[in-house]
């Protein structure tokens, strides 16, 4: 309610001019001016038992007529290796805080049906039944291991806090990292350890993770991460960050943390700020207008990533601790969804993949504060990359976006200059560029409608040999895939012209590009 609040408030400000002049658009990168490595993690994501992510979107069954690895939804599983997925959070969001891990351990003939956080929220209140309102706990933390390892990615489980114990938290990391045969719980798991390294401890602990405050918050992050069995391990604790602009979350808890002992920012490894841009008229019917204000609302994530890092800084003066910004993404209202169970369920269209594109492409400017990210969510939900139902099965613009964009993991970022005109707050043209040998990747966003962006990149510090582009553009920001139409919007290659340290194109209007370049 309260993001709710602030974001309806902030609405009307942030309604932008209507008319902008078409011009051309620069880029100048600065080659010789390098930001941070951008990791991998920092293109994340989220799962959570919650509506359609789980049941439906991930997990099928193993009995099921539908193509599966062990239960698992083999097409999903096929579509994240493509884009080199490198991270799941899971089980939330706020169902995390009220989940008891043993309930998905051992035979799951033998598991307990659970009632589900959200059971009363939106569609779900009215049904009877179904395994998005009472869980079946088929998918437990076996299956989401197994989940990762199908897909690719690292596993990051967020602990309870608001109704578990600490003492579950240890025996959840037992059972998951404890040698084979060593401990009880690690000869229950069966298999060989999982070594999971990330732990979030509980979910917006301002809100549905406890209601507590900055200090109380920092109490209970402090008794939960003493002593915990390390098994060798690296673990990397992640306490609950800040909803938004909230700065005094930021300063209340590094205050407190710091108050009791300057060292314990040795037990933070990211702090997980949280920002939902919201939304602007519906899911895929929003005027010209509401799609303007929605993208200048996503774009606050880089006033929120500086305005929290400078908080930080007061407190953690070398900047130990880097963002882990675990839940982002654009939250539509209802009545998109393909299947009445599907809470938070919505199309993606080509304004998404904008948000999306325009998103990642701060964290690669801010490569040297934002360790980690993850998208909300995976499949099902808001901002999805997926979405499926029984049988059918289809990409989103939003994946074609994190597929251009993979190009950039373990890159080098580099300094960027991007002029073009600004729409208020919002950039006609924004974008990223990273390095990796003599190979450079550009990614951009054009953001107007009314016509296409001519572009000129100039390399300081470095020529073109040859390059290529992709373009990710519809004839309308509404255009999104169906199961009828899965290829509605994909990407597509875009000419580009090499001379020297000089690279031309042109970019339609609302699109996301990325340029490979090798360099001379
Ligand atoms: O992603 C949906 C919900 O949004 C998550 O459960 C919660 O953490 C956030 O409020």
């Amino acid at each position: 309610m309260q993001r709710r609040n602030f974001l309806a408030a902030s609405a009307g400000a942030l309604v932008a001019p209507r008319a902008i002049q078409a011009a051309n658009g620069s880029v100048t990168v600065l080659l010789n001016e390098q930001i941070g490595t951008i990791s991998p993690l920092v293109h994340g994501h989220f799962v959570e038992h919650l509506g359609g992510v789980v049941y439906d979107g991930i997990w099928v069954g193993e009995g099921s007529k539908i193509p599966n690895i062990a239960g698992i939804r083999k097409s999903l599983v096929d579509a994240l290796r493509k884009i080199q997925a490198p991270l799941f959070r899971w089980p939330g969001g706020c169902f995390a805080d009220s989940y008891d891990w043993r309930d998905g351990i051992g035979p799951r003939e033998k598991r307990p049906k659970r009632v589900n956080f959200w059971e009363r929220s939106g569609a779900l209140a009215k049904m009877e039944g179904g395994k998005a309102k009472y869980d079946p706990n088929e998918f437990g933390t076996n299956e989401f291991m197994r989940f990762c390892q199908e897909a690719g990615g690292k596993p990051y489980i967020a602990a309870n806090l608001r109704s578990g114990t600490a003492r579950d938290f240890n025996d959840w990391v037992d059972y998951c990292n404890a040698p084979s045969g060593a401990t009880t719980l690690g000869t229950q798991r069966g298999t060989a350890p999982f070594n999971v390294e990330f732990w979030g401890i509980g979910n917006e602990s301002w809100g549905c993770g406890g209601d507590f405050t900055p200090e109380e918050y920092s109490v209970e992050f402090r008794r939960f991460t003493s002593w915990v069995p390390r098994f060798n391990v690296p673990l990397k604790f992640i306490p609950a960050g800040p909803n938004g602009p909230d700065l005094n979350w930021s300063r209340g808890f590094f205050q407190a943390l710091v108050r009791k002992s300057p060292g314990l920012l040795n037990r933070v490894w990211g702090w997980a700020l949280h920002y939902y841009c919201g939304t602007a008229g519906g899911p895929v019917e929003f005027s010209n207008d509401e799609y303007y204000e929605l993208l200048t609302r996503a774009v606050r994530m880089e006033d929120l990533i500086t305005s929290h890092w400078t908080v930080m800084g007061e407190y953690d003066r070398e900047h130990r601790v880097k963002f882990a910004i675990d839940e982002w993404g654009a939250w539509h209202r209802a009545g998109s969804e393909v299947a009445p169970h599907h809470l938070f369920g919505q199309i993606g269209t080509m304004r998404d993949a904008l948000i999306a594109a325009l998103t990642l492409d701060i964290f690669h400017r801010h490569a040297d504060k934002v360790a980690m990210a993850n998208v909300a969510q995976l499949i099902n939900c808001i901002h999805s990359l997926f979405i499926a139902h029984e049988d059918k099965f289809l990409v989103t613009p939003n994946y074609h976006v994190f597929d251009m964009y993979k190009d950039h993991h373990n890159g080098k970022a580099v300094r960027s200059v991007f002029a073009a005109p600004r729409r208020g707050k919002l950039g006609v043209f924004d974008g990223s560029v990273s390095v990796q040998g003599n190979k450079l990747v550009l990614t951009c966003a054009h953001t107007e409608l009314s016509g296409p962006l001519p572009v000129e990149i100039t390399l300081t510090g470095g020529t073109a040999r040859s390059a290529s582009a992709l373009v990710l553009a519809a004839d309308s920001p509404k255009a999104h895939n169906t199961f009828d139409r899965p290829e509605n919007v994909k990407p597509r290659a875009l000419k580009v012209e090499v001379s020297g340290d000089k690279l031309r194109l042109e970019m339609p209007p609302a699109s996301v590009a990325r340029v490979s370049v090798e360099l001379g």
